[in-house]
């Protein structure tokens, strides 16, 4: 992610929103986003307390799909997935494709400083590891939209743990219509442990700028 970049480019930002680059309206979402909020911080910054990660920074198609993926009970819908469960009622609160569009657009103006890492690992390792990674989520983790990959780098760290154990107990990748997530699915496998999962995460923490 890159939120110190949002920030200076901002300007360019809206400008490329009104180019066309990304269809919403930035100021006609931020009312929309009082909700998320409440989970996700006012400034997109995440809540590991509530188990809500990082919004700010993050690849606005991604965004976008993950909401429909809720919506269409690809994602939330697993018993055991608690937090997904969480959020899943939460991006039906936000209807129809201008308002969805509107409030990604709000959201990619949010550029919160640099989050606090909480994952111990061996970077050198990880950096072995992403290699099979850089694929989909680019060599930077900056995400790869023709690849479907979302920005890993700068994304709560904790979050990143959760979801590839998620990966890995199958509560996420599994519908049948979830072509990205079940992309994504076999991934985990070149995770063998816990300690593979914090040293790729630690790795990737080392990426955020
Ligand atoms: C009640 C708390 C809560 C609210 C309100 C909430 N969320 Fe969430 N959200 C969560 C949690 C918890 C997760 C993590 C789910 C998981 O671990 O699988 C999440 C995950 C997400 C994700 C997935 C991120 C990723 O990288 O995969 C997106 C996107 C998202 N929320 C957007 C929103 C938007 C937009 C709103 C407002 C319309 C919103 N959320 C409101 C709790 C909330
Ligand atoms: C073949 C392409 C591909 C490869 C290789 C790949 N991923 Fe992914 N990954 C994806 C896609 C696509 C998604 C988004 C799935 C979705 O839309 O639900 C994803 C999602 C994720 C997420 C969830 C992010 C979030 O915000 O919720 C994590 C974490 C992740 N990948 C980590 C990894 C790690 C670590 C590796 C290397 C071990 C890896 N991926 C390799 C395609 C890939």
């Amino acid at each position: 992610m890159k939120s110190l970049l949002r920030a200076a480019a901002l300007a360019m930002v809206v400008g490329l929103s009104a180019a066309g680059a990304w269809a919403g309206d930035a100021a006609a979402g931020q009312g929309a986003y009082a909700v998320c909020a409440a989970c996700h911080g006012q400034n997109g910054e995440g809540n590991a307390a509530l188990n809500a990660p990082r919004l700010a920074g993050q690849e606005g198609w991604y965004i976008k799909r993950q909401l429909a993926a809720y919506n269409a009970g690809m994602r939330g819908t697993k018993p055991g997935d608690m937090y997904g469960m969480q959020m899943r009622p939460m991006a039906n609160a936000v209807s129809g494709e201008a308002a969805v569009d509107n409030l990604v657009a709000y959201i990619a103006t949010l550029a919160p400083p640099a989050g606090t890492p909480t994952v111990n690992g061996d970077v050198a390792a990880g950096k072995a590891l992403y290699a099979v990674c850089a694929a989909c989520h680019g060599q930077q983790a900056e995400g790869l939209e023709q690849m479907g990959g979302p920005a890993l780098a700068g994304q709560s760290d904790w979050y990143l743990v959760r979801q590839i154990q998620n990966y890995k107990k199958g509560l996420r990748g599994y519908h049948p219509q979830d072509t990205f997530g079940r992309q994504m699915a076999p991934m985990v496998a070149t995770l063998a442990d816990d300690a593979a999962i914090n040293n790729v995460v630690a790795y990737i923490n080392s990426l955020a700028k």
